[in-house]
């Protein structure tokens, strides 16, 4: 049976194994997909192992995404841009490609799932780290009218916009200095993780504004609080994980997996 799995540290609380069981099961594929702990240092020898067992495919999450990007033979567009690659694919040559989900994972919830536009809007997005970079391109490839990232630390906003000046226009400040009236608001800052909310100016939502908070839980984050009290329509970040696993499940696989159902089982058992 082909095999695959997800690694990290930790892994007992990956929801992954459940998403791609329900997949195969959905879309009749004869696939394993188990959970794979390795030492923080320890990345490369249990892939190694995993591959040498005869594995086809593997799922990668904190902290071994750069190491992930490091492991693999060949990348992506998407994987090169975000810096980070958080699937790895055996191809029929025998090499591994790296690829990124995480952004297509994003943008097929908002506009899949969500029924939201990214088109010609203007999108702010919050946070300038690894999440961050690693949406940017297939944000950007959505021609959005504007995007702007907002960051604490407003020097790597600024960074971040000129490494991806050439995919499009975008534009950066701290989080203190942002233009007003934004359709689309993206929290992928790791604010909510400590339940913090960014000081952002409500003024920064335009009228029917969406927002979106990358994390998500039991309990809507301070930021879809913040964003639903300004008449924004909110969203955590159940589908953006759902999204990337059906991405990596389609490039494994060649089949798209539908996420609708999956997303019902995954949140009924998150509350
Ligand atoms: P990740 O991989 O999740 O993006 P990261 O690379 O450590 O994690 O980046 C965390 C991001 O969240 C950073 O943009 C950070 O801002 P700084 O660059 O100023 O550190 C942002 N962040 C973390 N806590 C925050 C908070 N309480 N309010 C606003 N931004 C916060």
């Amino acid at each position: 049976m082909d095999k695959y799995a997800v690694i990290g540290n930790p892994i007992k609380q990956s929801m992954s194994p459940d998403i791609h069981a329900a997949f195969a099961n959905e879309t009749g594929q004869d696939m394993e997909y188990g959970k794979l702990f390795a030492e923080v240092d320890g990345f490369k020898g249990v892939v190694d192992q995993f591959f040498a067992d005869g594995a086809r495919g593997l799922n990668v999450t904190a902290p071994f995404k750069l190491d992930a990007f490091e492991y693999a033979d060949e990348l992506t567009e998407r994987a090169r841009t975000a810096g980070a690659v958080n699937t790895l694919a055996l191809q029929g040559d025998g090499t591994l490609l790296g690829d990124n989900t995480d952004g297509a994972g994003l943008v097929s919830d908002i506009k899949q799932h969500l029924g939201w536009v990214i088109r010609g809007k203007r999108v702010l997005i919050l946070g300038a780290g690894g999440a961050t970079r690693g949406t940017l391109l297939p944000l950007l490839e959505e021609k959005p009218a504007e995007l702007h990232i907002a960051n604490r630390t407003a020097q790597k906003a600024r960074q971040l916009a000129e490494d991806f000046s050439g995919y499009g226009s975008i534009t950066a400040s701290g989080l203190d200095a942002v233009p007003d009236g934004f359709e689309l608001i993206i929290n992928a800052s790791a604010a909510s993780l400590s339940g913090e909310l960014p000081p952002l100016s409500p003024r920064a939502l335009a009228e029917g504004c969406c927002a979106y908070d990358m994390v998500y839980g039991a309990q809507p984050t301070p930021f879809m609080h913040w964003a639903t009290g300004l008449g924004a329509e909110v969203s955590d970040g159940l589908g953006m994980l759902v999204g990337q696993a059906a991405e990596s499940f389609a490039l494994w696989r060649g089949v798209r997996p539908r996420v609708e159902p999956v997303l019902g089982m995954l949140r009924e058992r998150l509350l």
